[in-house]
């Protein structure tokens, strides 16, 4: 594995991951089901014109497994797996691995690509709007990206919570859908798919949610944590046996083929 990693964010993000990296797929049931859905919305994989093929952010390789499993033939070169976090890496047997931040782009090799294919990462990155731009950019005529993450809208009972009890809501800040799709179209990609899709994830209240938050890894906030006094208040306006509901944006396109660049 080769290495460049860089900001402050960058680090608090890559350390949590890492110290969670052994637990992550037994507990990471949302990701798995995106990732064969994302599998399943590449319909000619055969038709992939040449080029460098990665999957972005990928941890433990679950979307790249997902992939070749649905298109044998991308085993024949599988998509490099690209990711902040070591650890989550070491765990993931899809093909070459490369530790890289995505807050500094991507790195040259991917100029040209014919696949980025990316699942539940792009939220993590300072700018998501602005950097799928540049993988849409990146990508040659013809070239594919297949897009799930996590957007606004999204944990509407942490907020609602937060609100109620007179405290800071301390979830990730999420991107908008609106403006993932203008960056993507803005870059020259063609949507072939787009849709927002909302799961409820069934948490006994607010305390478990956070907690499998914890669990997987994700629990990274540019926010300040909250003081012991005003977690209990936020829990106290957290109804029991409440769901957490995500808001999850899927976009799939291609750069037309006939594109000169
Ligand atoms: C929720 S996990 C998703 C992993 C995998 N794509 C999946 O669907 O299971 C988020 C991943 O994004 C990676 N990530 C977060 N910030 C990143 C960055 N700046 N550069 C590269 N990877 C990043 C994390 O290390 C982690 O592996």
């Amino acid at each position: 594995m080769t290495s460049r990693c860089g900001s402050r964010w960058s680090d608090r993000v890559r350390s949590r991951f890492g110290r969670r990296a052994a637990g992550y797929e037994g507990l990471a049931r949302l990701q798995r089901g995106m990732a064969w859905r994302l599998a399943c919305s590449l319909d000619d994989a055969a038709r992939l014109p040449e080029g460098p093929r990665a999957d972005l952010g990928a941890g433990s390789g679950l979307l790249s497994a997902a992939l070749q499993t649905r298109h044998p033939g991308l085993r024949h070169e599988p998509p490099l797996q690209l990711d902040l976090c070591p650890e989550l890496l070491a765990r993931n047997g899809q093909g070459e691995a490369l530790v890289w931040d995505l807050n500094e782009g991507l790195p040259p090799r991917l100029r040209g690509a014919a696949l980025l294919a990316s699942s539940f990462a792009l939220h993590w990155l300072e700018q998501p709007a602005a950097a799928l731009g540049q993988w849409c950019r990146q990508l040659r005529p013809g070239g594919r990206l297949l897009l799930a993450v996590p957007t606004a809208g999204s944990f509407p009972q942490w907020h609602a919570a937060a609100a109620a009890a007179g405290v800071p809501c301390t979830a990730l800040p999420l991107p908008k859908p609106g403006s993932l799709r203008e960056a993507a179209t803005g870059a020259g990609l063609e949507l072939q798919h787009c849709r927002l899709l909302r799961f409820s994830r069934p948490h006994s209240g607010g305390l478990n949610a956070l907690r499998q938050m914890q669990r997987l890894g994700a629990g990274a906030t540019p926010s300040p944590p909250l003081a012991g006094a005003q977690l209990r208040q936020l829990l106290a306006h957290w109804p029991e046996a409440t769901p957490l509901t995500w808001n999850v944006l899927v976009l799939c396109g291609r750069i037309p083929p006939e594109t000169h660049r």
